[in-house]
């Protein structure tokens, strides 16, 4: 049996029990089994058809048997309004957060570190980092709020989706549609990592430009999983996010009870070492818009929404040229994570785990050790290995949480303490 499909935002249709997707239509009068015909969409109905996608689910029964949600007390550090009032226009900078000490699973390890827009503008991004050592049992978690970019830094997760069964380690990614319920279960034991919330326009491939037909993340590399159901009938909580705050209702059954599904709108893996990287072979590094595995797209052509951008292992070739990322003050928005290795611009104080923030107009760059050291490199060509570090860029300026304004290393502008003044003739 197919436990995924290759492809990025193709049509799939699948039934974890034969016989119960219907054929030729999407509601007949009594579909299979009695099962429930329940139609989620992702885009509005009347989107270009290009853009619009939906899928149809059958299932045990339907979600709109639940009681009311009342407020969630638990994850007290997730889903925070974020800080309002000044923001100093300081470079930040956070050390990767510790393991929990309590029993704690997916949902209550969610730590929000980033957002800019309200989730109701529906626009925006915000950037969470979790730390769990507790398989989510019987409850689920959904998102009204956005869809949500897994970034694994370290432990697998087992994500448990309406529409199928999703396996990630570090190095791979997996996004969750909104308002797809899901629990996580931790193979490791224990397990670290980072979520991008995206609150706009669904995450796409980039468009290619003159690089042409194929390059970067290529679609064939993306995979759906499966339908696959569990029949539990027994107490199963829901946690939802909606409107920037936590909700809780719970059910006499789990509400992972999809048999069979088609359609658009559906999870995926994707794993990061499939990127085709490309770069320059001649001089000057290029602008990092070329590492761009995904982007949600804003009102404004070419300014995104949010984009997700690796910088992977690359041989680096150019001649005469300053090779790490040059010094620049960008009018995006720019949240950086580093899933293993160095990230070549900063050698230092940067740790897998971490998280840095160089919001709009901050000047930032190498630091003085890395600076110093790409000046005087021989360049003859070597390769970066054994490192991924990605960043969340968005046109909106991020706001960091209190909890993170708390926690910011003191000393990161030290990074750029020290160098030497230019000597004119
Ligand atoms: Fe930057």
């Amino acid at each position: 049996m197919t436990d995924y499909f290759p492809g990025f935002g193709n049509h799939v249709s699948t039934e974890a029990v034969p016989g119960a997707l219907p054929v030729g239509r999407n509601s007949p009068q009594r579909p299979a089994f009695g099962l429930y015909a329940e139609q989620l969409s992702g885009t509005a109905f009347t989107a270009p058809r290009h853009e619009n996608r939906r899928s149809w689910l059958y299932r045990l029964r339907p979600s709109a048997e639940h009681p009311p949600y009342t407020a969630y007390e638990g994850a007290k550090n997730f889903a925070l309004g974020r800080a309002h009032g000044p923001l100093a226009p300081n470079r930040l900078r956070w050390d990767p957060i510790p393991a929990p000490i309590e029993p704690t699973d997916l949902i209550d390890g969610m730590i929000t570190m980033l957002a800019n827009r309200d989730p109701a503008d529906l626009e925006g991004v915000a950037v969470h980092l979790y730390a769990a050592n507790k398989d989510m049992g019987a409850r689920a978690f959904v998102d009204a709020d956005g869809e949500l970019l897994f970034i694994p830094q370290a432990g697998r997760l087992q994500l448990l989706t309406e529409l199928g069964r999703i396996d990630i380690a570090p190095g791979q990614i997996a996004l969750i549609p909104r308002g797809v319920k899901f629990r996580a279960l931790l193979p490791d034991g224990e397990a670290h990592g980072y979520v991008a919330e995206n609150h706009g326009a669904l995450f796409r491939l980039p468009d290619l430009g003159p690089i042409g037909a194929n390059g970067l993340a290529n679609p064939r590399d993306f995979e759906t999983p499966a339908a696959w159901f569990e029949d539990r009938d027994e107490p199963f909580e829901i946690v939802q996010k909606s409107l920037g705050s936590l909700w809780t209702t719970t059910l006499d059954h789990s509400p992972l009870d999809v048999v069979a599904w088609h359609g658009n709108f559906a999870p995926w893996r994707y794993d990061l070492a499939r990127f085709n990287t490309i770069n320059t072979v001649s001089f000057d590094h290029p602008d990092p818009s070329i590492f761009t595995v995904l982007t949600s797209p804003s009102d404004v052509p070419g300014r995104a929404n949010a984009d997700f951008v690796i910088f992977p292992p690359r041989w680096m070739v150019a001649e005469d040229s300053f090779r790490p990322p040059w010094f620049h003050r960008n009018v995006m928005s720019e949240a950086m994570g580093l899933i293993h290795g160095a990230y070549d611009a900063k050698a230092e104080g940067f740790a897998p785990g971490g998280l840095s923030l160089h919001n709009l107009m901050s000047g930032h760059g190498p630091d003085v050790a890395s600076w110093e050291g790409a000046s005087n490199a021989d360049l003859k060509p070597h390769k970066i290995e054994g490192t991924m570090a990605f960043m969340i860029e968005t046109c909106w300026p991020y706001r960091p949480t209190a909890f993170a304004l708390e926690r910011a290393q003191p000393d990161y502008d030290a990074a750029w303490q020290g160098f030497p003044k230019a000597k004119l003739p």
